[in-house]
């Protein structure tokens, strides 16, 4: 079927199967259309059908919140085409380079190894059917069987061509996802993956210094930047600050992986793990104690530490939508720093 956009900068089409979401088929094509999450919460992805019609599969998705329904408007991510439709999407759109390694498109996955870090958290490593080459701070879509919609979550790993992705999930009590994971032996399940995705990611080239903030397991996507940064050299030259923000001490992980970037990056990295729910038993985590602690919310403690050292940074936040928001209006607002370096993920 043929989806003609009609966007602020010009017309654009590409083709969709009935079975495809109108957006993943055009960003899978190239063309960068408008979207945060790609999962129905957002709503960035607004088109409003002229022509033609639009199936939609999740009727309420908290998306549609701030859109006009009765206008036509669609969330595009959530929407399949009835036929040859024309949408109009109020966005300068560009085309991506059709041949880059990047474009988002379906694998199918197996989960390989599912490992418990804490107990309402856990690490899976998905076997691809094809090998995937994404940017540090990029995200894919898991659909499974008897689960309704897609689920985002970030890599944590980062390798180019990588033949496995490894996510790590938090718990949501009666989440639908995470009744499934946490609630059945599922290695060896079969998973629909469809990435990467995503627009924070680390750019070496950029030259900044690095400030991450995260909540929970929106250090899964960190772990990649740091990552990334460590096969680039990138501390020798820069330096980085990574606050992840827990409840208490026993619910952080990865400090081991933390600790060895820390390590490996000369004294140019600093790691903060802060804790919401309880005061810092010490200044430095009794295990690990290259991990500094701080007592308070993840973005109370990054106010009070980089006062006036946000300048030539380039910031990375994840975690749940409160935080993401406390944290945008922190850099944007308090600190002034420039949008183009404050990229962020949500977990609406
Ligand atoms: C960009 C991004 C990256 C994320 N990365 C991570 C991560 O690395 N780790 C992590 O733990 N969490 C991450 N999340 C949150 C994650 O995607 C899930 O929202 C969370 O795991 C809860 O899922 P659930 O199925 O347990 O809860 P649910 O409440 O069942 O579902 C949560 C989400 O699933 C989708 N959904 C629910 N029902 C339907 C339906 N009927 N049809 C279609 N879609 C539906 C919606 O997007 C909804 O917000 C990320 C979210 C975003 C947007
Ligand atoms: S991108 Fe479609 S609702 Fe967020």
């Amino acid at each position: 079927m043929k989806i003609t956009i009609q966007a602020n900068s010009g017309e654009f089409s590409f083709e969709c199967e009935a079975s495809e979401r109108i957006l993943y088929a055009g960003l899978g094509q190239g063309l960068r259309l408008p979207y945060e999450c790609a999962t129905g919460t957002c709503g960035t992805c607004r088109g409003r059908v002229v022509e033609g019609s639009a199936l939609v599969e999740w009727d309420e998705a908290p998306g549609y919140a701030k859109l006009k329904r009765a206008k036509g408007d669609v969330l595009m991510c959530q929407a399949r085409p009835g036929g040859d439709c024309i949408l109009r999407v109020p966005a300068n759109l560009s085309p991506a380079d059709p041949s880059s390694a990047t474009l988002p498109r379906h694998r199918q996955g197996r989960i390989a190894r599912a490992h418990r870090l804490v107990p309402d958290v856990i690490e899976i490593d998905v076997a691809l059917s094809q090998p995937i080459t994404f940017d540090a701070g990029q995200f894919v879509v898991l659909e499974v069987p008897g689960v309704r919609g897609g689920r985002a979550y970030l890599m944590v790993n980062y390798h180019r061509d990588s033949e496995r992705v490894t996510l790590v999930i938090k718990q949501k009590p009666g989440g639908g996802f995470s009744d499934w994971l946490f609630g059945s032996d599922v290695v060896g399940a079969k998973i629909d993956l469809f990435g990467p995705l995503g627009a924070a990611t680390f750019r070496p080239a950029e030259g900044r210094g690095i400030l991450c903030i995260a909540g929970g397991s929106g250090i899964a996507g960190m772990l990649a930047i740091l990552e990334h940064a460590r096969c680039e050299n990138y501390f020798r030259e820069h330096e980085g600050h990574v606050y992840f923000g827990v409840r208490g001490l026993t619910d952080g992980f990865y400090l081991r992986e933390l600790a060895s970037h820390i390590a490996a990056a000369g004294g140019k990295l600093r790691v903060t793990l802060a804790l919401s729910h309880e005061p810092a038993p010490s200044q430095v985590h009794p295990q690990f104690p290259d991990i500094r602690l701080a007592t308070g919310m993840v973005t109370d403690v990054v106010s009070r530490e980089m006062a006036g050292r946000y300048d030539g940074t380039v910031s990375f936040i994840a975690g749940p939508t409160p935080m993401v928001d406390e944290a945008l209006r922190l850099l944007l607002r308090v600190a002034r720093q420039p949008a183009a370096f404050v990229r962020y993920d949500k977990y609406t």
